[in-house]
């Protein structure tokens, strides 16, 4: 038994382009893994995977020991895609409870993960007046929808201020601690501080991983932008 991610030598081809060229990857539960890379590294592409929702050519990639797509993973896996979606004509407790009832998930579940996202205070507003920050958190409470084990996270923080970027990272690690393996991509470098594992795409190979701490000291970097970039450069 492996509990968490198990991805072997994933081969991803799109319209018979490769995009990843036998990737292998590890996370385990309790586990904050941040997957960083340049735009089109595939990064999101990885992560469908992770969540069934992409075909892949060849490799292995397991969830809990089961191959990704399989039922039994439906609950255990929650989502946010780098585009989310959720009703704007929808109040943010009809969204998740919208949600809910899709994923045939008890209905007092959502005053749960609403709570959790700290979104209390906007419960009975429209989607459609929230700030983007928190239209990003209804998204987020909807993957947290049952009790997931894996939570994959494509740029959840994406256009928000800093005071916002802390507060998700806050969660994120909180459900981190409670034994949630959480995958979260992210194009600010500075993030990579708050990961207990990082993995670098480039052109659909991983060139690194480890902690946020060897990431510096392997690149002889004090910024994580100056390691970011000395890697991708360096990388053959
Ligand atoms: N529907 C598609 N059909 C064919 N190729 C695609 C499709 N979607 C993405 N690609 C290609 O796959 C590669 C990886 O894309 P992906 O979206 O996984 O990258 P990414 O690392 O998430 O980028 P970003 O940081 O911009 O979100 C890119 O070259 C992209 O052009
Ligand atoms: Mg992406």
């Amino acid at each position: 038994m492996s509990p968490g991610v198990v991805v072997d030598h994933l081969v991803v081809s799109r319209r018979a382009h490769p995009i990843l060229h036998g990737v292998s990857l590890r996370v385990a539960p309790g586990e904050l893994v941040g997957l960083l890379g340049p735009s089109g590294s595939g990064k999101s592409t990885l992560m469908r995977t992770l969540v069934g929702v992409q075909a892949f050519q060849s490799g292995r990639v397991l969830v809990d020991d089961l191959p990704v797509g399989s039922p039994a993973l439906r609950d255990r896996i929650g989502y946010v895609a780098q585009s989310p979606a959720s009703y704007r004509d929808l109040t943010v407790e009809e969204n998740v409870r919208y949600f809910a009832a899709m994923l045939g998930v008890e209905a007092r579940d959502a005053s749960r993960v609403i709570d959790v996202v700290d979104l209390n205070a906007h419960r009975h507003d429209l989607v459609s007046s929230l700030s983007g920050g928190e239209i990003n958190r209804v998204s987020l409470a909807v993957a947290l929808l049952g009790a997931p084990r894996l939570l994959v996270l494509d740029e959840p923080t994406v256009g928000l201020d800093p005071v916002l970027r802390e507060r998700l990272w806050t969660v994120f690690g909180h459900l981190r601690d409670q034994g949630l393996a959480v995958v979260v991509s992210s194009h600010v470098m500075d993030e990579a501080a708050r990961c207990d594992r990082l993995v670098l795409l480039r052109e659909g190979r991983v060139i690194f991983e480890g902690g946020p701490d060897l990431l510096l000291t392997t690149t002889n970097s004090s910024t994580y932008d100056n390691a970011f970039v000395a890697l991708v450069r360096s990388a053959p």
